[in-house]
């Protein structure tokens, strides 16, 4: 780690969003926690770094390292529709109250989250927003579409940007000027230019059979479930594909796009598309004997990579 770096904490780390994002520096990872094995599997072997498995619904602030940036993209299920909007009384969001609990005893410099758009009406929300105002903090909120990043993808998603006093201990400590995150944040115009949907898919030529095979929709299935498919051509230059989520593969309904093969036949996205989806790089891999639904799994709950790294452009540069 050079000696300017900043240090930051991914919590709810995954496949490890944040960790792209930050890839080429000047930020270092000093811990990343989840409790999935697999995604820190998978975390390990592209960054290096071990995620602890913890749950972080109990875990204490002693075990913590000194970090200057805290990134956090807790589990969505307790703001959603599909998991009936529990908010803070669903157990799945224990873990992001502690959390907000332990703010006060560390106060990284930084502290970014990322959930989906109902958060920002959430008690949780709220109960986050007051403890970063008892604690000095700075807020900036927005929401980020990969479709405006580019990207021929609906990906919506809600994001909160805290800063405390620029003359914070991470000035202190690297030596680095300490960069402004939050002033001027908004939500990009739709300013870059769109790719098509083709340039981000595989050659179907060069794929394996047995992967074609296995990503390959029943024709019964297809008959089945049409009418909810959401079913997009390559060909079509405007095509957009929905959400990815956890639920991909398994789930038919409403869990994102399937595509028309150019050969016939209606197929899943490849993980390897859906990892440039979300920008991803070329290096990223799952190991080889991971299953395409764990993969699949593990794909629907990350972050794109192009959104973490246009909040940290301050950061970065
Ligand atoms: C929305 S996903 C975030 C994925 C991640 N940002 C990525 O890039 O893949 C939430 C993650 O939090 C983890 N998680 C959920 N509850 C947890 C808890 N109580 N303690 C630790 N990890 C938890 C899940 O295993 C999942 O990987």
């Amino acid at each position: 780690m050079s000696n300017d770096a900043l240090r930051a904490i991914e919590f709810f780390s995954g496949i490890g969003a944040f960790a792209e994002a930050c890839r080429h520096g000047p930020i270092s990872i000093v811990a990343a926690f989840d409790q999935n094995h697999l995604a820190n599997h998978v975390y390990q072997t592209n960054f290096g770094l071990a995620p602890q498995r913890r749950n972080l619904e109990s875990i204490d602030a002693r075990d913590l390292p000194e970090a200057d940036l805290w990134w956090m993209s807790p589990p969505c299920t307790p703001f959603t529709r599909r998991g009936n909007q529990r908010d803070d009384k669903d157990p799945r969001a224990l873990a992001l109250l502690h959390l907000i609990d332990l703010i006060p005893e560390h106060k990284p410099a930084y502290l970014l989250l990322e959930n989906v758009a109902w958060f920002r009406d959430s008690k949780v929300c709220a109960r986050l927003h007051e403890q970063l105002e008892r604690c000095e903090y700075t807020c900036a909120s927005l929401n980020i579409c990969s479709s405006r990043l580019g990207v021929p993808m609906l990906r919506p998603r809600f994001f909160i940007l805290a800063q405390r006093d620029v003359s914070t201990r991470q000035a202190e400590n690297t030596g680095r000027k300490a960069a402004t995150i939050c002033d001027g944040i908004a939500e990009p115009a739709a300013m870059v230019e769109k790719k098509s949907l083709c340039t981000f898919l595989d050659d179907e030529r060069n794929m394996s059979a047995a992967l074609l095979e296995s990503l390959l929709l029943p024709q019964a299935e297809l008959e089945r479930y049409k009418a909810v498919l959401n079913i997009v051509d390559p060909q079509d230059e405007e095509a957009y594909a929905i959400c990815f989520t956890r639920g991909y593969f398994k789930c038919r309904k409403a869990s994102g796009s399937l595509l028309q093969m150019q050969e016939g036949g209606i197929r899943f996205f490849s993980p390897n598309e859906i990892l440039r989806l979300l920008g991803f790089s070329s290096s990223f891999t799952f190991p080889e004997s991971m299953p395409l639904s764990v993969q699949f799994k593990l794909l629907g709950n990350s972050v794109d990579v192009r959104a973490i790294k246009l909040l940290l452009q301050p950061l970065l540069s």
